[in-house]
């Protein structure tokens, strides 16, 4: 029986994955690396570095551990700018009304973010009372695809993985998900999401009687 939802933040509750792509497009430009959206699902979900290393390896460049943490925190001036002018309206259609939905039912609510800036979108947005727990980029040594986020959130809501579902936009978290033991469900696209016990187009597509249909 599911009892708990766990929720990623950038792309799921909010468009600010697309803050981060342009952020990195920005980058990608100034180091004259071609960088296209395809490219940018692999950033999905991943930490900081992580992103910046993968970004490097699509134009085969290689920087000293001193630029590369120079230029991500460049990148993440980029993307706290476009956070600052973010307004409440921002949050995807219907999803509010979702997680008050599953609270009624009296299942518990999670976050769980790589990113270190999770608190300030959350902030932003005047969500961030919804949710009984949020984990974040801060709080972990390993970023998604590592299980180590869901199975923190988890415990600190007090549920067992199994009983937990995972609402997910990129392809390491889904892996993330299902490594941790849980339910998932994909929010994008079939191709990239297929892993994941449910795909959907976006997350207001999923209905809180859905649930039934993820238990085991
Ligand atoms: C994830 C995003 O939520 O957070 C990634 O999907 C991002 O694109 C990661 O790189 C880390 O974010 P931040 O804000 O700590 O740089
Ligand atoms: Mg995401």
């Amino acid at each position: 029986l599911i009892k708990a939802c766990i929720f990623d933040l950038d792309g799921v509750i909010v468009d600010t994955a697309h803050y981060h792509f342009l952020a990195w497009k920005r980058l990608a430009d100034e180091l004259g690396i071609a960088f296209t959206p395809e490219d940018n699902e692999r950033l999905k979900g991943v930490s900081r570095m992580a992103s910046m290393d993968i970004l490097l390896e699509v134009g085969g460049v290689t920087l000293s551990d001193h630029d590369k943490e120079r230029l991500a925190n460049k990148k993440n001036t980029w993307f706290v700018d476009y956070v600052e002018r973010m307004v409440p309206e921002e949050i995807f259609p219907g999803v509010k009304q979702l997680i008050e939905k599953l609270k009624e039912k009296g299942i518990k609510i999670g976050l769980a973010s790589s990113s270190k800036n999770a608190k300030t979108v959350l902030q932003r947005l005047y969500v961030e009372p919804l949710f009984d727990v949020v984990v974040d980029g801060t709080m972990v040594k390993n970023s998604k695809p590592d299980p180590e986020i869901f199975l923190l959130a988890a415990s600190r809501l007090g549920i067992a993985p199994a009983d937990c579902v995972v609402f997910e936009d990129a392809e390491a978290g889904v892996e993330a998900a299902l490594a941790a033991g849980m339910k998932c469900v994909g929010i994008g696209s079939r191709d990239q999401l297929g892993k994941a016990d449910r795909v959907i187009r976006t997350t207001s597509d999923f209905q809180a009687a859905d649930l039934a249909t993820l238990a085991h």
